[in-house]
Protein backbone atom coordinates (compact mmCIF):
# COMPACT_ATOMS: atom_id res chain seq x y z
CA UNK A 1 0.00 0.00 0.00
CA UNK A 2 2.82 2.38 -0.15
CA UNK A 3 2.74 3.33 -3.20
CA UNK A 4 -0.36 5.22 -4.66
CA UNK A 5 -2.14 3.59 -7.26
CA UNK A 6 -1.86 6.09 -10.11
CA UNK A 7 -5.23 7.23 -12.37
CA UNK A 8 -5.32 7.97 -16.02
CA UNK A 9 -5.10 11.81 -16.35
CA UNK A 10 -7.65 12.22 -18.59
CA UNK A 11 -10.56 10.19 -20.13
CA UNK A 12 -9.36 10.69 -23.37
CA UNK A 13 -6.13 8.75 -22.16
CA UNK A 14 -8.74 5.76 -21.02
CA UNK A 15 -10.64 5.85 -23.94
CA UNK A 16 -7.14 5.40 -25.93
CA UNK A 17 -5.64 2.55 -24.14
CA UNK A 18 -8.15 0.69 -23.86
CA UNK A 19 -9.14 0.99 -27.51
CA UNK A 20 -5.21 0.43 -28.04
CA UNK A 21 -5.86 -2.64 -25.92
CA UNK A 22 -8.82 -3.49 -27.99
CA UNK A 23 -7.77 -2.93 -31.75
CA UNK A 24 -4.66 -5.47 -32.16
CA UNK A 25 -3.62 -8.33 -34.46
CA UNK A 26 -6.97 -9.49 -33.82
CA UNK A 27 -8.21 -6.73 -36.06
CA UNK A 28 -5.58 -5.99 -38.52
CA UNK A 29 -4.61 -9.99 -38.90
CA UNK A 30 -7.56 -12.47 -37.51
CA UNK A 31 -10.64 -9.84 -38.65
CA UNK A 32 -9.98 -9.50 -42.31
CA UNK A 33 -8.54 -13.20 -42.93
CA UNK A 34 -12.24 -14.63 -40.89
CA UNK A 35 -14.14 -12.52 -42.88
CA UNK A 36 -12.51 -13.79 -46.16
CA UNK A 37 -12.98 -17.64 -45.16
CA UNK A 38 -16.35 -16.95 -43.81
CA UNK A 39 -17.52 -15.07 -46.94
CA UNK A 40 -17.36 -11.38 -46.24
CA UNK A 41 -20.14 -9.41 -45.83
CA UNK A 42 -22.64 -11.54 -44.38
CA UNK A 43 -20.30 -13.21 -41.25
CA UNK A 44 -19.34 -9.58 -40.87
CA UNK A 45 -22.73 -8.56 -40.03
CA UNK A 46 -23.27 -11.33 -37.50
CA UNK A 47 -19.90 -10.06 -36.14
CA UNK A 48 -21.41 -6.96 -35.20
CA UNK A 49 -24.42 -8.18 -33.65
CA UNK A 50 -22.57 -9.96 -31.33
CA UNK A 51 -20.46 -6.96 -30.64
CA UNK A 52 -23.25 -4.85 -29.74
CA UNK A 53 -24.97 -7.58 -27.70
CA UNK A 54 -22.76 -9.89 -26.08
CA UNK A 55 -19.34 -7.43 -26.46
CA UNK A 56 -20.35 -4.38 -25.24
CA UNK A 57 -22.33 -5.50 -21.89
CA UNK A 58 -19.72 -7.58 -20.92
CA UNK A 59 -16.92 -4.67 -21.60
CA UNK A 60 -18.71 -2.88 -19.16
CA UNK A 61 -19.36 -5.24 -16.77
CA UNK A 62 -15.55 -5.27 -16.90
CA UNK A 63 -14.71 -2.08 -16.87
CA UNK A 64 -16.96 -1.22 -13.87
CA UNK A 65 -15.53 -4.21 -11.95
CA UNK A 66 -12.26 -2.46 -12.12
CA UNK A 67 -13.11 0.62 -11.31
CA UNK A 68 -15.58 -0.45 -8.31
CA UNK A 69 -12.78 -2.54 -6.48
CA UNK A 70 -9.86 -0.61 -7.71
CA UNK A 71 -7.77 -3.62 -8.38
CA UNK A 72 -6.73 -6.25 -10.40
CA UNK A 73 -8.78 -9.33 -11.94
CA UNK A 74 -8.16 -11.25 -8.50
CA UNK A 75 -8.45 -8.78 -6.26
CA UNK A 76 -11.53 -7.62 -7.70
CA UNK A 77 -13.15 -10.83 -7.09
CA UNK A 78 -11.24 -11.66 -3.62
CA UNK A 79 -12.69 -7.39 -3.03
CA UNK A 80 -16.10 -8.28 -3.40
CA UNK A 81 -16.77 -11.92 -2.85
CA UNK A 82 -14.06 -13.52 -1.14
CA UNK A 83 -14.99 -16.87 -2.22
CA UNK A 84 -12.32 -19.41 -3.58
CA UNK A 85 -14.34 -20.09 -6.98
CA UNK A 86 -14.40 -16.46 -7.80
CA UNK A 87 -10.35 -15.70 -7.03
CA UNK A 88 -10.24 -18.85 -8.99
CA UNK A 89 -11.92 -16.98 -12.04
CA UNK A 90 -9.79 -13.70 -11.41
CA UNK A 91 -6.94 -16.03 -11.84
CA UNK A 92 -7.98 -17.71 -15.08
CA UNK A 93 -7.64 -13.61 -16.12
CA UNK A 94 -4.35 -13.30 -15.06
CA UNK A 95 -3.42 -16.86 -16.41
CA UNK A 96 -4.69 -15.70 -19.76
CA UNK A 97 -2.76 -12.63 -19.99
CA UNK A 98 0.41 -14.98 -19.75
CA UNK A 99 -0.76 -17.37 -22.25
CA UNK A 100 -1.92 -14.84 -24.93
CA UNK A 101 1.50 -12.78 -24.31
CA UNK A 102 3.57 -15.52 -24.83
CA UNK A 103 2.11 -16.31 -28.39
CA UNK A 104 0.94 -12.91 -29.76
CA UNK A 105 4.93 -11.22 -29.17
CA UNK A 106 5.46 -13.45 -32.12
CA UNK A 107 3.28 -12.94 -34.60
CA UNK A 108 3.84 -9.13 -33.83
CA UNK A 109 7.82 -9.82 -33.91
CA UNK A 110 6.74 -11.05 -36.98
CA UNK A 111 5.46 -8.07 -37.85
CA UNK A 112 8.69 -5.84 -37.26
CA UNK A 113 10.48 -8.85 -39.23
CA UNK A 114 8.21 -7.45 -42.53
CA UNK A 115 8.93 -4.08 -42.37
CA UNK A 116 12.89 -4.88 -42.27
CA UNK A 117 11.96 -7.41 -45.21
CA UNK A 118 10.20 -4.63 -47.14
CA UNK A 119 12.73 -2.09 -46.61
CA UNK A 120 14.72 -4.45 -47.88
CA UNK A 121 12.86 -4.88 -51.24
CA UNK A 122 12.56 -9.08 -50.28
CA UNK A 123 9.05 -8.69 -51.66
CA UNK A 124 9.71 -7.25 -54.92
CA UNK A 125 10.40 -10.96 -56.29
CA UNK A 126 7.08 -12.16 -55.22
CA UNK A 127 5.18 -13.06 -58.26
CA UNK A 128 3.10 -15.36 -57.13
CA UNK A 129 1.84 -16.33 -53.80
CA UNK A 130 3.72 -19.64 -54.17
CA UNK A 131 7.04 -18.19 -53.87
CA UNK A 132 5.42 -15.23 -50.63
CA UNK A 133 4.88 -18.89 -48.86
CA UNK A 134 7.91 -20.58 -49.34
CA UNK A 135 9.50 -17.27 -48.06
CA UNK A 136 7.56 -16.85 -45.32
CA UNK A 137 8.05 -20.48 -44.06
CA UNK A 138 12.06 -20.02 -44.58
CA UNK A 139 11.76 -16.92 -42.41
CA UNK A 140 9.78 -18.68 -39.70
CA UNK A 141 11.58 -21.57 -39.81
CA UNK A 142 14.68 -19.39 -39.26
CA UNK A 143 15.04 -20.14 -34.94
CA UNK A 144 17.35 -16.53 -34.59
CA UNK A 145 14.47 -14.70 -37.23
CA UNK A 146 11.69 -15.61 -35.15
CA UNK A 147 13.33 -15.97 -32.00
CA UNK A 148 15.08 -12.38 -32.10
CA UNK A 149 12.25 -10.50 -33.41
CA UNK A 150 10.11 -12.15 -30.53
CA UNK A 151 12.56 -10.87 -27.99
CA UNK A 152 12.46 -7.62 -29.69
CA UNK A 153 8.84 -7.22 -29.39
CA UNK A 154 9.02 -8.77 -26.22
CA UNK A 155 11.41 -5.70 -24.73
CA UNK A 156 9.42 -3.06 -26.23
CA UNK A 157 6.13 -4.01 -24.58
CA UNK A 158 8.60 -4.30 -21.05
CA UNK A 159 9.79 -0.79 -21.56
CA UNK A 160 6.08 0.69 -22.16
CA UNK A 161 4.87 -1.07 -18.98
CA UNK A 162 8.33 -0.12 -17.13
CA UNK A 163 7.57 3.49 -17.40
CA UNK A 164 4.31 2.95 -15.58
CA UNK A 165 0.21 4.36 -16.30
CA UNK A 166 0.66 7.47 -17.34
CA UNK A 167 4.24 8.16 -18.74
CA UNK A 168 3.62 4.77 -20.23
CA UNK A 169 0.78 3.24 -21.39
CA UNK A 170 -1.36 6.67 -21.70
CA UNK A 171 1.33 8.71 -22.97
CA UNK A 172 1.95 5.67 -25.35
CA UNK A 173 -1.72 4.93 -26.27
CA UNK A 174 -1.90 8.60 -26.64
CA UNK A 175 1.38 8.90 -29.89
CA UNK A 176 0.68 5.69 -30.99
CA UNK A 177 -3.17 5.49 -31.40
CA UNK A 178 -3.18 8.49 -33.68
CA UNK A 179 -0.23 7.46 -35.84
CA UNK A 180 -2.13 4.13 -36.50
CA UNK A 181 -5.32 5.63 -37.32
CA UNK A 182 -3.68 7.90 -40.06
CA UNK A 183 -1.36 5.38 -41.13
CA UNK A 184 -4.68 2.77 -41.73
CA UNK A 185 -6.81 5.91 -43.73
CA UNK A 186 -3.77 6.48 -45.67
CA UNK A 187 -3.68 2.33 -46.52
CA UNK A 188 -7.22 2.97 -47.38
CA UNK A 189 -7.22 5.79 -49.48
CA UNK A 190 -4.46 3.57 -51.32
CA UNK A 191 -6.66 0.68 -52.14
CA UNK A 192 -9.75 2.19 -52.60
CA UNK A 193 -8.16 4.47 -55.30
CA UNK A 194 -6.78 1.00 -56.95
CA UNK A 195 -8.43 -0.08 -60.42
CA UNK A 196 -10.64 -3.16 -59.39
CA UNK A 197 -11.16 -1.92 -55.69
CA UNK A 198 -14.94 -2.15 -56.21
CA UNK A 199 -14.64 -5.83 -56.27
CA UNK A 200 -13.25 -5.86 -53.05
CA UNK A 201 -16.11 -3.37 -51.34
CA UNK A 202 -18.37 -5.87 -53.22
CA UNK A 203 -17.03 -8.23 -51.49
CA UNK A 204 -16.67 -6.45 -47.85
CA UNK A 205 -21.07 -5.00 -48.50
CA UNK A 206 -22.53 -8.11 -50.25
CA UNK A 207 -23.39 -10.57 -48.04
CA UNK A 208 -23.94 -14.19 -49.30
CA UNK A 209 -26.09 -15.55 -46.72
CA UNK A 210 -25.72 -19.01 -48.13
CA UNK A 211 -22.06 -19.02 -46.34
CA UNK A 212 -23.59 -18.29 -42.53
CA UNK A 213 -23.81 -21.76 -40.82
CA UNK A 214 -23.60 -22.32 -37.16
CA UNK A 215 -19.86 -22.55 -37.27
CA UNK A 216 -19.71 -19.16 -38.33
CA UNK A 217 -21.34 -17.69 -35.73
CA UNK A 218 -19.46 -19.41 -33.22
CA UNK A 219 -16.35 -17.75 -34.78
CA UNK A 220 -17.94 -14.34 -34.88
CA UNK A 221 -19.01 -15.22 -31.11
CA UNK A 222 -15.15 -16.18 -30.20
CA UNK A 223 -13.63 -13.57 -32.10
CA UNK A 224 -16.18 -10.75 -30.63
CA UNK A 225 -14.15 -11.85 -27.36
CA UNK A 226 -10.73 -12.09 -28.31
CA UNK A 227 -11.07 -8.15 -30.25
CA UNK A 228 -12.64 -6.34 -27.52
CA UNK A 229 -9.69 -7.64 -24.93
CA UNK A 230 -12.66 -9.49 -22.84
CA UNK A 231 -13.03 -12.05 -20.45
CA UNK A 232 -8.97 -12.01 -19.41
CA UNK A 233 -9.52 -8.94 -17.18
CA UNK A 234 -7.43 -6.67 -19.70
CA UNK A 235 -10.47 -4.14 -19.43
CA UNK A 236 -10.61 -4.78 -15.71
CA UNK A 237 -6.99 -3.92 -15.06
CA UNK A 238 -7.56 -0.63 -17.36
CA UNK A 239 -10.85 0.33 -15.55
CA UNK A 240 -9.36 0.10 -11.97
CA UNK A 241 -6.79 3.12 -12.75
CA UNK A 242 -10.44 4.73 -13.31
CA UNK A 243 -12.03 7.50 -11.15
CA UNK A 244 -15.50 7.95 -10.70
CA UNK A 245 -16.22 10.78 -12.49
CA UNK A 246 -15.73 9.15 -15.51
CA UNK A 247 -19.07 7.58 -17.70
CA UNK A 248 -18.50 4.07 -18.16
CA UNK A 249 -21.02 3.24 -20.53
CA UNK A 250 -20.05 6.48 -22.79
CA UNK A 251 -16.24 5.35 -22.90
CA UNK A 252 -17.00 1.53 -23.84
CA UNK A 253 -19.61 2.54 -26.58
CA UNK A 254 -16.91 4.68 -27.63
CA UNK A 255 -14.35 1.58 -27.55
CA UNK A 256 -16.68 -0.94 -29.20
CA UNK A 257 -16.75 1.70 -31.94
CA UNK A 258 -13.36 2.20 -32.34
CA UNK A 259 -12.71 -1.29 -32.51
CA UNK A 260 -14.99 -1.89 -34.87
CA UNK A 261 -14.49 0.71 -37.14
CA UNK A 262 -10.92 0.06 -37.37
CA UNK A 263 -11.69 -3.80 -38.63
CA UNK A 264 -13.49 -2.22 -40.74
CA UNK A 265 -11.12 -0.15 -41.99
CA UNK A 266 -8.55 -2.78 -42.07
CA UNK A 267 -10.78 -5.03 -44.24
CA UNK A 268 -11.40 -2.46 -46.96
CA UNK A 269 -7.40 -1.68 -47.31
CA UNK A 270 -6.86 -4.94 -47.48
CA UNK A 271 -9.66 -6.51 -49.56
CA UNK A 272 -9.61 -3.69 -52.14
CA UNK A 273 -5.74 -4.18 -53.02
CA UNK A 274 -6.55 -8.06 -52.43
CA UNK A 275 -9.19 -7.56 -55.13
CA UNK A 276 -7.53 -5.24 -57.04
CA UNK A 277 -4.12 -7.74 -57.65
CA UNK A 278 -6.28 -10.90 -58.27
CA UNK A 279 -5.45 -12.37 -55.37
CA UNK A 280 -7.74 -15.03 -53.22
CA UNK A 281 -9.57 -13.40 -50.23
CA UNK A 282 -9.99 -17.06 -47.99
CA UNK A 283 -6.69 -17.68 -47.88
CA UNK A 284 -6.85 -17.84 -43.82
CA UNK A 285 -3.91 -16.59 -41.25
CA UNK A 286 -1.43 -16.31 -44.42
CA UNK A 287 -3.55 -13.52 -45.80
CA UNK A 288 -1.67 -10.49 -44.19
CA UNK A 289 2.19 -12.39 -44.09
CA UNK A 290 1.92 -14.27 -47.71
CA UNK A 291 -0.64 -12.38 -49.78
CA UNK A 292 -0.29 -9.15 -49.02
CA UNK A 293 3.55 -9.26 -49.68
CA UNK A 294 2.66 -10.48 -53.12
CA UNK A 295 -0.25 -7.46 -53.44
CA UNK A 296 2.58 -5.13 -52.04
CA UNK A 297 4.47 -6.76 -54.95
CA UNK A 298 2.74 -5.84 -57.89
CA UNK A 299 1.46 -2.49 -56.48
CA UNK A 300 3.40 0.97 -57.18
CA UNK A 301 5.39 2.08 -54.60
CA UNK A 302 5.00 -1.41 -52.76
CA UNK A 303 7.72 -0.80 -50.78
CA UNK A 304 6.66 1.96 -48.80
CA UNK A 305 3.19 0.68 -48.45
CA UNK A 306 4.18 -2.41 -47.18
CA UNK A 307 5.97 -0.60 -44.70
CA UNK A 308 3.46 1.49 -43.70
CA UNK A 309 1.06 -1.82 -43.48
CA UNK A 310 3.74 -3.64 -41.20
CA UNK A 311 4.30 -0.31 -38.94
CA UNK A 312 0.92 -0.15 -38.78
CA UNK A 313 0.28 -3.72 -37.61
CA UNK A 314 3.27 -3.78 -35.07
CA UNK A 315 2.24 -0.50 -33.56
CA UNK A 316 -1.39 -2.34 -33.13
CA UNK A 317 -0.44 -5.33 -31.43
CA UNK A 318 2.09 -3.05 -29.36
CA UNK A 319 -0.67 -0.98 -27.63
CA UNK A 320 -2.53 -5.01 -27.33
CA UNK A 321 0.74 -6.46 -25.40
CA UNK A 322 0.94 -3.79 -22.67
CA UNK A 323 -2.13 -4.27 -21.34
CA UNK A 324 -1.80 -8.16 -21.56
CA UNK A 325 1.17 -7.45 -19.52
CA UNK A 326 -0.24 -4.89 -17.33
CA UNK A 327 -2.87 -7.76 -15.90
CA UNK A 328 0.15 -9.84 -14.79
CA UNK A 329 1.64 -6.89 -13.25
CA UNK A 330 -1.19 -5.51 -11.90
CA UNK A 331 -1.51 -8.63 -9.59
CA UNK A 332 1.55 -8.77 -8.81
CA UNK A 333 1.76 -5.16 -7.44
CA UNK A 334 -1.76 -5.35 -5.54
CA UNK A 335 -2.11 -8.59 -4.47
CA UNK A 336 1.66 -9.09 -3.56
CA UNK A 337 3.05 -5.83 -2.51
CA UNK A 338 6.05 -6.15 -5.98
CA UNK A 339 7.53 -2.96 -7.03
CA UNK A 340 6.09 -2.13 -10.68
CA UNK A 341 9.40 -1.86 -12.26
CA UNK A 342 10.59 -5.62 -10.65
CA UNK A 343 7.16 -7.21 -11.66
CA UNK A 344 7.69 -6.38 -15.69
CA UNK A 345 11.00 -7.11 -15.75
CA UNK A 346 10.72 -10.81 -13.59
CA UNK A 347 7.24 -11.49 -15.76
CA UNK A 348 8.27 -10.01 -18.91
CA UNK A 349 10.95 -12.21 -18.61
CA UNK A 350 8.95 -15.28 -18.03
CA UNK A 351 6.77 -14.40 -20.46
CA UNK A 352 9.18 -13.94 -22.90
CA UNK A 353 10.61 -17.77 -22.15
CA UNK A 354 6.89 -19.62 -22.45
CA UNK A 355 7.07 -17.86 -25.81
CA UNK A 356 10.20 -19.42 -27.03
CA UNK A 357 8.23 -22.57 -27.62
CA UNK A 358 5.82 -20.74 -29.38
CA UNK A 359 8.35 -19.34 -31.50
CA UNK A 360 10.04 -22.75 -31.92
CA UNK A 361 6.49 -24.26 -33.30
CA UNK A 362 7.14 -23.48 -36.78
CA UNK A 363 10.63 -24.53 -36.61
CA UNK A 364 12.41 -27.57 -34.82
CA UNK A 365 8.89 -27.88 -32.79
CA UNK A 366 6.56 -28.24 -35.76
CA UNK A 367 6.17 -32.08 -35.19
CA UNK A 368 5.95 -31.73 -31.52
CA UNK A 369 2.33 -31.86 -30.90
CA UNK A 370 0.32 -32.32 -27.38
CA UNK A 371 -3.29 -32.66 -28.02
CA UNK A 372 -2.84 -33.18 -31.56
CA UNK A 373 -1.80 -29.43 -31.67
CA UNK A 374 1.82 -27.80 -31.44
CA UNK A 375 2.62 -25.67 -28.53
CA UNK A 376 1.80 -22.45 -30.18
CA UNK A 377 -1.85 -23.81 -31.52
CA UNK A 378 -2.25 -24.99 -28.29
CA UNK A 379 -1.84 -21.85 -26.56
CA UNK A 380 -3.80 -20.12 -28.78
CA UNK A 381 -7.09 -22.38 -28.51
CA UNK A 382 -6.49 -22.25 -24.63
CA UNK A 383 -6.77 -18.95 -24.93
CA UNK A 384 -9.14 -17.92 -27.42
CA UNK A 385 -11.74 -21.13 -27.21
CA UNK A 386 -11.52 -21.87 -23.58
CA UNK A 387 -10.05 -19.28 -21.18
CA UNK A 388 -11.54 -16.08 -22.85
CA UNK A 389 -15.39 -17.16 -23.55
CA UNK A 390 -15.06 -18.59 -19.79
CA UNK A 391 -13.97 -15.59 -18.01
CA UNK A 392 -16.36 -13.68 -20.01
CA UNK A 393 -19.17 -16.74 -18.85
CA UNK A 394 -18.05 -15.94 -15.18
CA UNK A 395 -17.77 -12.18 -15.25
CA UNK A 396 -21.40 -12.14 -16.75
CA UNK A 397 -23.04 -14.01 -14.11
CA UNK A 398 -20.73 -12.08 -11.51
CA UNK A 399 -22.31 -9.18 -12.52
CA UNK A 400 -25.86 -9.96 -13.63
CA UNK A 401 -26.93 -12.19 -10.69
CA UNK A 402 -23.83 -12.62 -7.77
CA UNK A 403 -22.50 -9.13 -6.84
CA UNK A 404 -25.85 -7.91 -6.34
CA UNK A 405 -27.67 -5.55 -8.89
CA UNK A 406 -28.61 -2.62 -6.39
CA UNK A 407 -24.89 -2.76 -5.58
CA UNK A 408 -24.09 -2.63 -9.10
CA UNK A 409 -26.54 0.15 -9.90
CA UNK A 410 -25.19 2.35 -7.30
CA UNK A 411 -21.45 2.37 -8.70
CA UNK A 412 -22.55 2.05 -12.44
CA UNK A 413 -24.34 5.43 -11.91
CA UNK A 414 -21.28 7.24 -10.84
CA UNK A 415 -20.56 9.74 -13.69
CA UNK A 416 -23.53 8.77 -15.88
CA UNK A 417 -26.29 9.34 -13.83
CA UNK A 418 -27.73 11.69 -16.52
CA UNK A 419 -27.74 8.82 -19.17
CA UNK A 420 -29.70 6.64 -17.22
CA UNK A 421 -32.24 9.02 -15.77
CA UNK A 422 -32.77 9.77 -19.63
CA UNK A 423 -32.91 6.45 -20.89
CA UNK A 424 -34.01 4.23 -17.58
CA UNK A 425 -34.63 1.15 -20.28
CA UNK A 426 -30.89 1.25 -20.65
CA UNK A 427 -30.34 -0.67 -17.47
CA UNK A 428 -32.84 -3.33 -18.34
CA UNK A 429 -31.52 -4.17 -21.36
CA UNK A 430 -27.96 -4.49 -19.89
CA UNK A 431 -29.10 -6.58 -17.02
CA UNK A 432 -31.24 -8.90 -18.93
CA UNK A 433 -27.95 -9.36 -21.79
CA UNK A 434 -25.82 -10.01 -19.11
CA UNK A 435 -27.97 -12.71 -17.15
CA UNK A 436 -29.51 -14.31 -19.88
CA UNK A 437 -28.08 -13.42 -23.27
CA UNK A 438 -24.51 -13.64 -22.72
CA UNK A 439 -24.13 -16.51 -20.37
CA UNK A 440 -26.41 -18.94 -23.02
CA UNK A 441 -24.61 -17.76 -26.26
CA UNK A 442 -21.15 -18.94 -24.56
CA UNK A 443 -22.43 -22.06 -23.29
CA UNK A 444 -23.68 -22.83 -26.56
CA UNK A 445 -20.29 -21.92 -28.04
CA UNK A 446 -18.55 -24.24 -25.31
CA UNK A 447 -20.80 -27.37 -26.00
CA UNK A 448 -20.95 -26.47 -30.16
CA UNK A 449 -16.83 -26.86 -30.41
CA UNK A 450 -17.10 -30.08 -27.62
CA UNK A 451 -19.08 -31.89 -29.87
CA UNK A 452 -16.96 -30.94 -32.76
CA UNK A 453 -14.23 -32.27 -31.38
CA UNK A 454 -16.22 -35.13 -31.02
CA UNK A 455 -15.47 -36.26 -34.62
CA UNK A 456 -11.87 -37.25 -34.32
CA UNK A 457 -9.98 -39.63 -32.57
CA UNK A 458 -6.86 -37.70 -31.25
CA UNK A 459 -9.32 -34.55 -30.41
CA UNK A 460 -11.63 -36.66 -27.93
CA UNK A 461 -8.98 -36.07 -25.28
CA UNK A 462 -9.32 -32.71 -25.58
CA UNK A 463 -13.10 -32.28 -25.54
CA UNK A 464 -12.58 -34.47 -22.31
CA UNK A 465 -10.12 -32.04 -20.72
CA UNK A 466 -13.15 -29.52 -21.87
CA UNK A 467 -15.97 -31.31 -20.58
CA UNK A 468 -14.05 -31.84 -17.33
CA UNK A 469 -12.89 -28.07 -17.16
CA UNK A 470 -16.88 -26.73 -17.50
CA UNK A 471 -18.12 -29.50 -15.28
CA UNK A 472 -15.69 -28.53 -12.61
CA UNK A 473 -16.33 -24.96 -12.76
CA UNK A 474 -19.47 -25.77 -12.88
CA UNK A 475 -19.61 -27.40 -9.79
CA UNK A 476 -17.20 -24.87 -8.12
CA UNK A 477 -20.01 -22.28 -8.71
CA UNK A 478 -22.64 -24.04 -7.19
CA UNK A 479 -20.80 -25.23 -4.06
CA UNK A 480 -20.00 -21.11 -3.76
CA UNK A 481 -23.62 -20.11 -3.98
CA UNK A 482 -24.24 -23.28 -1.48
CA UNK A 483 -22.89 -20.55 1.79
N1 LIG B 1 -7.82 -7.35 -28.43
C1 LIG B 1 -6.52 -7.74 -28.87
C2 LIG B 1 -6.55 -7.87 -30.39
O1 LIG B 1 -7.55 -7.66 -31.01
C3 LIG B 1 -6.04 -9.01 -28.24
C4 LIG B 1 -6.18 -9.06 -26.75
C5 LIG B 1 -6.98 -10.03 -26.16
C6 LIG B 1 -5.55 -8.12 -25.96
C7 LIG B 1 -7.17 -10.06 -24.79
C8 LIG B 1 -5.73 -8.12 -24.58
C9 LIG B 1 -6.54 -9.09 -24.00
O2 LIG B 1 -5.56 -8.20 -30.97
Amino acid sequence: MSEQREHWKSKAGFILAAAGSAIGLGNIWKFPYIAGENGGAAFIFIYLICIALIGLPVLIAEVLLGRSTQRNPVGAFKKLSGKPFWIMIGSMGVIAGFVILSFYTVIAGWSIGYIVEALKGSFSQFSDPGISSSYFEELTGNVNWIVGYHTLFSILTMWVVYAGINKGIEQGSKIMMPVLFFLLVLLVIRGITLPGAEKGLAFLWSPDWSKISGQSVLIALGHAFFTISLGMGAMMTYGSYLSEKDNIPSASLQIVFLDTFIALLAGVAIFTAVFAMGQDPASGPGLIFVTLPVVFAKMPGGVIWAVLFFLLLTLAALTSAISLLEVVVAYFVDERKWKRHKAVMVFGFVVFLVGIPSALSFNVMKDVHFFGKTWFDNADYLASNILLPGGGLFISIFVGWIWGFDKVLIDLKKGSESLFTKYPMIIQAWRIFLRYLSPVMIMIVFLHSVGLLESAMHQLRTSWVMISLVCGLLYLFIQSRKK
